[in-house]
C-alpha cells in the first residue's frame, strides 16, 4: 500500500488517533476531552473541551520560539507600487495593538466584527485582532454592493465594523464609505461603531460612528490572546446559497487549526520559513485559509497580493512577485491563469523572470480545464495541482497530497480525497453508482476537522439543505464521479450556484434582483460557458403585458440593478427579452435544458422543449447577445 493510501485508511479506521496526533501540531491552553464528538450529528465536533487561541498559534507561539525576526506577511501591491514585509514580531505587535482598539471599543469573546477591506495587510491584522479576542470576525467581499453587506449586518450583528476608505480595481477608486453607510442604512441592526482605514488614494468623510484606523490605534493598549474553546467559532463567512440570503458558514477555532497546519504540509508540501502565495482575495474562503490562518499558523511567509494576474501593467506580473518573494508554491484559480494565457499564449513573459525556487502549482475553485492544465504544466515545468473544495469545507476534500505521495495527474480530476474524507457518489435515490458513473458527490459522516459545524443563525437551513436529502451523507451540491483508482471527477453542480471567475454566485439570488423589475413578468438566470471566467451569467426576462418601451434601454436597467443590489462582482452583463421561457407542464421553467443551450459548444437539440418555436426564439436571442455557435 502507498503512503497516500495508509494514511487515508488510517484517517477513517481511526479519525480520533488520526486527528488527535496531527492535534499536536498545535498549542493548547487546556487539553481536550473528546477528539470527535457526534452528539450535535449531523454536524461533526472536533476537540470539544480543549481550549486555544487561534491567533497565538498565527503569530505569538513564533515569536515565543525566537523566530520573531522571520517574514510572516509580504504585501506586494502593485496597484499602489508599494511592497512591505511584517516580520512575526512586528505583526503580532500590530495585530495585540489593534486587538487593544477593538477591546476599547467593547469587542470581545463571541461578539461580531464585520471586516469590509480590499487586499491591504490591515485586513490580515484585523482578522487575527478578532481571533485574539475571541471575537467572531465575519469578513465581506469588496465586489459586493450595499445591499449585500446590509444582508450580513442584520444576519450576525456586529458591535463593530472594520472597513478601509477605498478599494483599487484597474482603473477606478472603489469608494468604500459611501457603500457602507448606504449598508447600514438599510440595515435594521446598527454596528456602535465603524473603524476606517484611510487609504492615500481617496479619503472617506467620517461621520459620528467612526473613526480612523490610525486614531483607534494610537496609544491603544496591546490585547492578550484569550483562550476559547475548540469548538468556539472564529469566523462566519457568508457564501451563496440557492436565494438572496446567503449562508453564515461558521468555522470553529480548534479543528480549523489542526487540519489547517497539516494541511499546509500534507497537502501543499510548504515548510515553515518557505514562501506561499494565495492569489486569491481575503474575501474568500481561500484567503482566510491560505493567505492569513495556514500560513501563520505553520510559520511560512505568505504574500498578501493587491491586484491582477495581468494588465497591472506588466503581464508578467505573477511571475515578478514569484522571483522577487522566492515563491515555492502559487495557489490561485484556473481563470487566472486562462487572464494570463491570454495576454502572454507564448509564455515568453514567464521566460524573463528566474522561478527556480518555485515548485507547485495549486489551482482551485472552479473545475479545472485540461487545456488551461496542460498549458500551465508546458510553460511552468512544475507539478499543477487541481484541488477541490468548498466554503463549507474550509479547506481540501480532494487533492494531489504533495507532502504524503505525489501522485500522477489526470487532467479533469482533482485526484483523491483526503484524510477523513469518505466520498462517495450516489444516485437520487441515495444508492451507491459503480464506479465511471456520475452521481452526487457525497461524504459519509463524520466530516473531519475543519470543515462547518453549523450556519450562523440556521440549524434548520444547514440541516435541510445538505443533510436532509441523503441521511448520514453530507451533500456536495457537486455532481462526479470516482474513477477506477479512486480519482474524483467533478463535474457540475447539481443546484443553481455558478462560478464566475473563481467567484461563487448564485443565479436565484440575481432573478430575485431582475424579477423586483416593475417590467418583468418572469425570468431565468443561467451560467453561459465564457473562456475567460469559466462561466457568466446570462439573464432571460419575459415582460409584463403592455410594456412596450425599447428592449435595449430595459437590459440597461437589469444589468444595472444587479450590480447594485448583488455587486459588480456578479459579472451580470447580458440579458435578453425573450416572449416565453421553456416549461414543463406543471410550469417548472426548463432551467437545465436551457443552460444546455447556453453552452459554447454547438447545440445539442435539446429533447424537452417540444416547442420549436421557444427553441428558435432563444436560440435566437442567444445569438444575438453572442453565445452562439451552432
Ligand atoms: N472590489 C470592487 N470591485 C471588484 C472587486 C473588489 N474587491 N473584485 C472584483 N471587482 C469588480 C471588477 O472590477 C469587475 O468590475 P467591472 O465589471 O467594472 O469590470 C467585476 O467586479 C467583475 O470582477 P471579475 O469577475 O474578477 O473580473 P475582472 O475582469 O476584474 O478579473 C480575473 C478577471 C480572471 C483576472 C480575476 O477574476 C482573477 O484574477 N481571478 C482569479 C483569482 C480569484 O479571485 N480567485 C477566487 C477564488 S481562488
Ligand atoms: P467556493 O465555496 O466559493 O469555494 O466554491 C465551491 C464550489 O466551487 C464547489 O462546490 C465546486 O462547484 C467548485 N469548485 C471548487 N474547486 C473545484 C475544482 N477543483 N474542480 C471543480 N469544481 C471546483
Amino acid at each position: 500500500m502507498g503512503r497516500y493510501a495508509e494514511l487515508h485508511r488510517r484517517s477513517l479506521e481511526d479519525p480520533e488517533g488520526f486527528w488527535a496526533a496531527q492535534a499536536a501540531r498545535i498549542d493548547w491552553t487546556r487539553p481536550w476531552d473528546q477528539v470527535l464528538d457526534l452528539s450535535e450529528a449531523p454536524a461533526t465536533r472536533w476537540f470539544r473541551g480543549g481550549q486555544l487561541n487561534t491567533c497565538w498559534n498565527a503569530l505569538d507561539r513564533h515569536v515565543a520560539a525566537g523566530r520573531g525576526a522571520q517574514v510572516a506577511l509580504i504585501y506586494d501591491s502593485p496597484m499602489t507600487g508599494q511592497v512591505h514585509s511584517y516580520s512575526y514580531a512586528e505583526l503580532t505587535d500590530y495585530v495585540a495593538r489593534f486587538a487593544g482598539a477593538l477591546a476599547a471599543e467593547g469587542v470581545g469573546k463571541g461578539d461580531r466584527v464585520i471586516i469590509y477591506m480590499p487586499m491591504v495587510p490591515e485586513a490580515a491584522v484585523a482578522m487575527l485582532a478578532c481571533a485574539r479576542l475571541g471575537a467572531v470576525h465575519s469578513v465581506v467581499f469588496g465586489g459586493f454592493a450595499a445591499n449585500e453587506l446590509a444582508t450580513r449586518i442584520d444576519d450576525c450583528q456586529p458591535k463593530v465594523i472594520v472597513a478601509a476608505s477605498c478599494g483599487l480595481e484597474p482603473g477606478r477608486v472603489v469608494a468604500y464609505k459611501p457603500l457602507l453607510d448606504a449598508a447600514i442604512a438599510m440595515a435594521v441592526h446598527k454596528p456602535a461603531r465603524c473603524i476606517v482605514l484611510q487609504r492615500p488614494q481617496h479619503a472617506a468623510e467620517l461621520g459620528e460612528r467612526d473613526v480612523t484606523w490610525a486614531h483607534a490605534i494610537a496609544g491603544a493598549p496591546r490585547a492578550d490572546c484569550v483562550p476559547v474553546e475548540a469548538t468556539d467559532p472564529l469566523y462566519i463567512l457568508y457564501t451563496s446559497g440557492t436565494t438572496g440570503q446567503p449562508k453564515g458558514i461558521v468555522r470553529d477555532n480548534g479543528g480549523h487549526a489542526v487540519a489547517l497546519a497539516w494541511s499546509m504540509e500534507g497537502l501543499y508540501g510548504v515548510k515553515p520559513g518557505e514562501v506561499f502565495w494565495a492569489a486569491s482575495d481575503v474575501g474568500w474562503v481561500v484567503g482566510h485559509s491560505y493567505i492569513v490562518y495556514a500560513p501563520l499558523i505553520c510559520g511560512v511567509t505568505s504574500v498578501l497580493y493587491e491586484g491582477k494576474p495581468v494588465g497591472t501593467p506588466d503581464p508578467g506580473a505573477f511571475w515578478r512577485v514569484i522571483q522577487q518573494h522566492r515563491v515555492a508554491a502559487l495557489f490561485t484559480a484556473p481563470t487566472a491563469f486562462r487572464a494570463i494565457r491570454q495576454q502572454d499564449p507564448k509564455g515568453e513573459y514567464i521566460g524573463k523572470y528566474d522561478l527556480s525556487h518555485f515548485r507547485t502549482l495549486f489551482l482551485a475553485g472552479e473545475r479545472c480545464d485540461p487545456d488551461t492544465l496542460a498549458w500551465a504544466e508546458a510553460q511552468l515545468k512544475v507539478p499543477v495541482v487541481d484541488h477541490w473544495w468548498q466554503t463549507e469545507t474550509g479547506w481540501c476534500i480532494a487533492g494531489n497530497w504533495q507532502g504524503v505521495e505525489p501522485m500522477p495527474v489526470k487532467p479533469g480530476s482533482p485526484t483523491v480525497p483526503g484524510p477523513g474524507w469518505d466520498l462517495r457518489v450516489l444516485d437520487p435515490e441515495g444508492h451507491e453508482v459503480p464506479r465511471g458513473q456520475i452521481g452526487a458527490l457525497v461524504a459519509k459522516l463524520p466530516l473531519p476537522p475543519g470543515t462547518f459545524p453549523g450556519l450562523w443563525n440556521g440549524r434548520e437551513r444547514y440541516e435541510r439543505a445538505y443533510f436532509a436529502h441523503f441521511p448520514g451523507y453530507y451533500e456536495t451540491g457537486d455532481a462526479g464521479m470516482l474513477d477506477q483508482d479512486g480519482y474524483v471527477f467533478v463535474m457540475a453542480r447539481t443546484d443553481d450556484i455558478i462560478n464566475v471567475a473563481g467567484h461563487r454566485l448564485s443565479t436565484g439570488a440575481m432573478e430575485e434582483v431582475l424579477a423586483s423589475h416593475p417590467d418583468v413578468a418572469e425570468c431565468a438566470v443561467l451560467g453561459a460557458a465564457d473562456a475567460l471566467k469559466g462561466q457568466v451569467p446570462l439573464g432571460f426576462v419575459v415582460l409584463k403585458k403592455g410594456v412596450n418601451r425599447p428592449h435595449p434601454e430595459i437590459v440597461k436597467e437589469l444589468v444595472a440593478l444587479v450590480r447594485d443590489r448583488i455587486g459588480p462582482v456578479a459579472a451580470f452583463k447580458s440579458a435578453c427579452v425573450v416572449a416565453r421561457l421553456p416549461k414543463t407542464r406543471s410550469g417548472k421553467i426548463l432551467r437545465a435544458t436551457m443552460r444546455k443551450l447556453a453552452d459554447a459548444e454547438p447545440f445539442k437539440t435539446p429533447a424537452t422543449i417540444d416547442d420549436p418555436a421557444i427553441l428558435e426564439e432563444i436560440k435566437g436571442a442567444l445569438q444575438g447577445i453572442g453565445y452562439a455557435k451552432g
